[in-house]
């Protein structure tokens, strides 16, 4: 092959894979892209996040004896997006594919997609699960639960154009991505909703299909934080820096409570525990109690190991974090208690929405005052970056 620096000599195709200790995969993804592309023009770019199981060894060994194979060996940053970004940013294709290095996507269809681009008819192509062609495999309901959800999400928060919008399997022209680099921010695992999320005007995605294949060697990186991290960014790229996501993760924490108090509240009542007396306080029930209690202690996890999942407490740390955390609840109900008491002194709205509809209207401005009045506590008090552990 000729001198890279050359510029008749640029590949019509790279393909990137990123790996994390995929040392035993490598070797066979190779060999199946490369039979995959056959004649074509194309060079293979590695990027791994100096792997422990060594991958970047094999795979400059591999490169030794192959001028089609690149490694990308990289020290800070990792994860899997930044090493998206970093393969895309020494590519020297036309056509830039990203696949798995874990044989999970089939390479028999880069040639398909790589023609769409290279003829002009698309700028995006995805690799997708959900279309006519493409199957999950062998996924556990779990998996396939996560992955419904996330889709859900996107496409009613982004309306992306894509069955499979956490696709890490997909083909983006050159010119695509020199415009979108600037504002790309690259972070886990949604690399594929930084291209189609943002509704460039103009913007042409297809979709092909392909069967998800289960893994041979080596596990899965996926993981809750994972997964936070891909709700965080579809909701700052639907609303910018106006809404934090983090606020959005913690009211959509604070809803799920809600649905557990009125539960667990129900339940008590139906199994009569509302009835049995308190003695000291005739006037409030058990049942009331317990939902309210079950509805901290769930926020309080779901807080934890959700939302402020980088600043979680561990161990016996929990609790001391669910103590303050009981605290910050505490003061919530009672500046919902205030607002709604002030509000109704003044008999706020009453002339516009008549008596009903005004007392509702006065509970919910409460609740929402207690919501970012809590939100704002548990940043700053209970989840607050704690030096060092
Ligand atoms: N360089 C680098 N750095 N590569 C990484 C990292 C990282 O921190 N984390 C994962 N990878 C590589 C893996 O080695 C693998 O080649 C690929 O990225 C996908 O990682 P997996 O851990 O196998 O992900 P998955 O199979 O659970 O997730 C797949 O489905 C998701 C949607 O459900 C992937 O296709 C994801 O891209 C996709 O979002
Ligand atoms: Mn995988």
């Amino acid at each position: 092959m000729a001198d890279p620096s050359d510029n008749d000599s640029r590949p019509r195709l790279s393909v990137i894979t990123p790996t994390f200790n995929e040392s035993e995969n490598i070797g066979p993804l190779i060999e199946s892209v490369k039979a995959a592309l056959g004649s074509s023009s194309y060079e293979i770019i590695v990027v791994d996040d100096d792997s422990p199981d060594l991958t970047w060894r094999r795979a400059e060994e591999l490169a030794e004896h192959d001028s089609t194979i690149r490694v990308l060996r990289r020290f800070s940053d990792p994860g899997l997006s930044p090493s998206v970004i970093a393969g895309m940013s020494i590519a020297r294709g036309s056509v830039l594919a990203v696949i798995d290095a874990d044989l999970q996507h089939d390479p028999s269809v880069l040639p398909v997609m790589v023609e769409r681009i290279v003829s002009g008819t698309d700028d995006v192509v995805v690799g997708t699960r959900a279309a006519e062609g493409g199957s999950y495999g062998e996924w556990s309901a779990g998996r396939r639960l996560v992955s419904w959800v996330a889709t859900l999400i996107a496409r009613l928060f982004l309306r992306v154009p894509v069955s499979d919008p956490m696709s890490g399997f997909f083909a983006v022209s050159r010119e695509t991505f020199e415009k979108m680099v600037p504002v790309i921010n690259p972070q886990g695992f949604k690399i594929l909703l930084e291209f189609v999320g943002r509704r460039i005007e103009g913007l042409r995605v297809s979709e092909v299909g392909y069967t998800f294949r289960n893994r041979l060697h080596g596990e899965t990186k996926m993981s809750p934080s994972v997964i936070r991290s891909y709700l965080l960014a579809v909701f700052e790229l639907r609303l910018g820096r106006q809404i934090k996501g983090q606020f959005i993760l913690y009211a959509l924490v604070g809803a799920s409570g809600a649905l557990v108090n009125f539960g667990v509240f129900g339940a008590c009542e139906a199994l009569h525990i509302g009835d049995v007396d308190l003695g000291f306080a005739r006037a409030v029930r058990w049942s009331l109690l317990i939902g309210i209690a079950a509805s901290i202690i769930w926020n309080f996890l779901l807080n934890n190991y959700f939302t402020f999942w980088e600043r979680r407490f561990h161990r016996r740390q929990i609790f001391v974090g669910f103590a303050i955390f009981s605290l910050v609840s505490l003061f919530g109900v009672i500046i919902h208690v205030s607002v709604f008491q002030f509000l109704h002194a003044n008999k706020w709205g009453e002339d516009t929405l008549g008596h009903k509809a005004a007392e509702l209207t006065q509970n919910a401005i409460g609740f929402l005052a207690a919501l970012v009045g809590n939100y704002f506590l548990n940043v700053n008090y209970t989840w607050r970056r704690r030096a060092a552990g």
